[in-house]
């Protein structure tokens, strides 16, 4: 059994074989559902429980950890991956209580039937005594639903952070090992799953820097022996700073996209703005939304599909202005048959973005001279508004 610091037991369940979370989200490196299991001097006490799919893996552990009773059950945060086992660790402990927040439990209930008197309500910044260990918990809203909390381990000083600076990583580390593996995992964690909380997220690391830290476990991912790694990872991602890249998110179906797709990508590179271009149709969504993190511009490329733009174009659309990515710029280009309203629909799609829109490049067929220029001009608009947003010279 492994032990995070003394009498401290990670009991979660590392799952290696998810490639798709809330049944959208790629996962290549898989994840795990992190566990604790913390044994005080007086009281025991469990933080977070797994995925339904390993509540096998979970009581396996819990019994090789020697864990007789519970008598607390931390829930940090009532989504099912780290409170689906809940109801049948209930069963097998049934002295334990569940602590957690007004709004964690009453979630709790709705999701998963437990019962009222099961429940203990705490507060923020309230303590909890297992004798020579103290449990003070930290309410950190918005990080990824509205009741997600976290418990700082005083004597340890040990925060357990659940989704929060985490990473979808299934690794046999119990803490990071090489953080250079760890850092794309946990952008994509970011880009997925936390980015469109970002302005939550300053708030809750300036709560969280409090606290003297000197380990972070979070509840997906290995555990942090340099806490500063994450936190300065996450200060840059969630920071209102852009940087001097556009994402060109295309889809095309007899070139014609394609090749304005391409012209502009050399364009913006001989004007010394990165570019990363996706061609839609094959891709990794995750890629695309960690590219979306530090973009100060999303151009999107679609052929008119009907009279609209291409579905794939219309998903990746939908995909960044549901994750609320910072850009402060953006634009379309495409190409039609005889009539469109493909740039229209996309940037009503994009309308959540509180992003500027530069002009639409959208051509009649294959593009040819006039239309090169055309997309000289967008890229000379894009380098203009880096500029004049003082990311570049
Ligand atoms: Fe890891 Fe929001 O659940």
């Amino acid at each position: 059994m492994r032990a995070l610091a003394d009498n401290i037991f990670a009991v979660g369940a590392i799952d290696w074989d998810l490639r798709l979370f809330d049944s959208l989200i790629p996962l290549p490196d898989g994840t795990s559902y992190n566990s604790f299991l913390i044994k005080g001097s007086e009281k025991t006490a469990l933080l977070d429980t797994v995925a339904p799919r390993k509540t096998d893996d979970l009581i396996g552990h819990l019994i090789s950890a020697g864990a007789g009773s519970i008598d607390y059950i931390i829930a940090h945060h009532a989504e099912q991956d780290h409170s689906g086992s809940l109801p049948d660790i209930l069963v097998l402990y049934p002295e334990a209580k569940v602590v957690t927040n007004a709004k964690c439990k009453g979630m709790l209930i709705d999701l998963l039937d437990i019962d009222e008197d099961k429940f203990i309500v705490i507060e923020d910044r309230q303590t909890l005594s297992l004798g020579d260990k103290t449990l003070e918990f930290v309410f950190t809203p918005w990080v990824h639903w509205p009741e997600t909390m976290c418990s700082y381990l005083k004597e340890d000083k040990i925060l357990f952070s659940c989704d929060f600076l985490g990473a979808h990583l299934a690794s046999s580390d119990l803490f990071v090992s090489s953080e250079r593996d760890v850092y794309e995992p946990a952008k994509r964690y970011f880009a997925e799953i936390m980015m469109p909380y970002s302005k939550p997220i300053r708030n809750n690391l300036k709560k969280l820097s409090e606290f003297e830290i000197d380990v972070i476990a979070p509840s997906h991912g290995p555990a942090h022996k340099n806490p500063q790694f994450i936190i300065d990872a996450y200060t840059d991602w969630a920071g209102e700073e852009v940087k001097n890249e556009v994402v060109l998110p295309y889809v095309s179906m007899h070139d014609s996209t394609k090749k304005m797709a391409d012209y502009l990508a050399d364009a913006l590179i001989e004007r010394g703005v990165k570019v990363t271009v996706f061609e839609l149709s094959k891709l990794d969504l995750g890629k695309l939304a960690i590219a979306l993190v530090d973009a100060a511009t999303v151009v999107i490329g679609s052929p008119t599909f009907l009279v609209g733009p291409h579905p794939f174009a219309a998903n990746a659309a939908f995909l960044a202005n549901a994750l609320r990515p910072k850009a402060r710029f953006i634009s379309v280009i495409g190409s039609y048959g005889w009539g469109t309203k493909a740039a229209g629909h996309l940037g009503g799609i994009l309308s959540g973005l509180k992003a500027e829109l530069i002009e639409p490049v959208i051509v009649k067929g294959y593009p040819r001279g006039e239309n090169f220029k055309q997309l000289d001009e967008l890229a000379d608009r894009i380098l203009e508004k880096h500029k004049e947003a003082g990311i570049c010279e």
